[in-house]
């Protein structure tokens, strides 16, 4: 691919310069591509509804074409000329989370290109919470199609120098908001059928969209691979890899001190052999783990926020420091702590149950 000159443009992540934001939109009207902060992670964004342009988010990060794009809106009306149809749940959903972390995926209207919806019949929409990112799409005045700004399979970024990293030559143009807030990307939740489906787990949890919708299932695949008790399980190959550091990654699950335990007998021995490691630990336990290794700390188990903040920075840094491994504590599937382990198994080669 022809490399280009992306653009870094630095912007107030509360009160957008207009100006700023004016050069943004004018580059996506005219078919290129921005990166940009919203309030889950850094988004690549094109004009939704010009397929040109959607085919240069896929080529830009490698994406397979038939993986589909959500659509960002800054207002409400701009769902009804995307959807053939809303679900009854929609409004309500709409009212109660958006602008946030809830990606909804409702029948597709005639007018949503191919390119978008990898030749589905339902397109995912989300209204982000975030002054950048409603200003863009508000100044484009077009649905702005947005995956995560990372090369396809990596981390997500969560700052503007991870996109940097990835995209640097490949895009237009970056909007540097600074750091972008819940560190992992929204739920998406298909409410296409009678019960609505979370197809990935993310800003917006299971409990709370059950206090609004009753009864909401989880597709299996959003819960990562099925374990069994002690027995270390490979992931099924590299096609469900993703989120994916270049060091293999093993993750811990399981009580919290046998986890440790575990975790500290690998460490030696691949210290033994002469292997970098890096351990991803909790709060409680960071101190525990031999000195010689790499910690990067998640932060307190009881606070699964804060290990969404920095997961996707931290396993970006263990590239920085090459290490040869990354061991993980995992934690608690509960809360946002659910999108965490769904990041934390779909990047695992290996998980390991630790249980009595
Ligand atoms: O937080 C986020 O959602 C971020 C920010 C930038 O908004 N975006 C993001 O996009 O994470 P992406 O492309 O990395 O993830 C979109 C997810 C994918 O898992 C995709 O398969 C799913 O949404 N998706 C998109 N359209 C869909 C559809 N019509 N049916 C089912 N799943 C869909
Ligand atoms: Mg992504």
């Amino acid at each position: 691919m022809e490399t280009m000159t992306t653009q870094y443009w630095r912007v107030d992540p509360v009160k957008p310069q207009p100006e700023i934001v004016f050069k943004a939109a004018d580059i996506i009207k005219q078919g290129g591509l921005v990166a940009f902060p919203t309030e889950t992670v850094y988004g690549l964004g094109a004009n939704g509804l010009d397929s040109k342009s959607v085919a240069g988010i896929y080529l830009a990060k490698g994406r397979p074409s038939d993986n589909p794009l959500i659509l960002h809106v800054s207002r409400l009306e701009q769902v009804d000329k995307l959807s053939s149809g809303l679900p009854g749940v929609a409004l309500d959903l709409m009212d109660i989370f958006w602008p946030g972390p809830l990606t909804l995926v409702v029948p597709r209207a005639k007018g949503v290109p191919d390119a978008v919806t990898g030749g589905l019949n339902t397109v995912a929409v989300r209204m982000p919470d975030h002054p950048v990112a409603l200003a863009l799409i508000e100044a484009a005045g077009v649905p702005v199609a947005a995956p995560s700004a990372n090369r396809s399979g990596r981390p997500s970024p969560t700052l503007a120098e991870h996109v940097r990293l990835d995209l640097e030559g490949k895009i237009d143009a970056v909007l540097d908001g600074g750091p972008a807030g819940m560190g992992v990307e929204s739920t998406v939740l298909d409410i296409t059928g009678e019960i609505p489906v979370i197809l990935r787990p993310g800003g917006v949890t299971l409990e709370q969209l059950r206090q609004v919708l009753g009864e909401v299932k989880i597709d299996p695949a959003a819960l990562g691979e099925k374990l069994t008790a002690n027995t270390p399980v490979k992931s099924p190959g590299m096609k469900y890899m993703h989120y994916a550091p270049s060091a293999p990654l093993v993750l811990f699950e399981g009580e919290p001190g046998l986890t440790c335990r575990a975790i500290t007998q690998q460490a030696e021995e691949e210290m033994a052999q002469g292997k970098r490691v890096c351990i991803l630990a909790s709060k409680e336990n960071a101190q525990l783990y031999p000195g010689e290794a790499v910690i990067l700390e998640l932060g307190s188990r009881d606070k699964p926020a804060s290990a969404a903040r920095r997961l996707f920075r931290h396993l970006r840094e263990c590239d920085r420091l090459r290490v040869d491994v990354i061991l993980v504590e995992g934690l608690a599937p509960q809360g946002i702590g659910l999108a965490v382990m769904n990041r934390l198994r779909r990047a695992a080669q290996i998980i390991t149950r630790c249980e009595a």
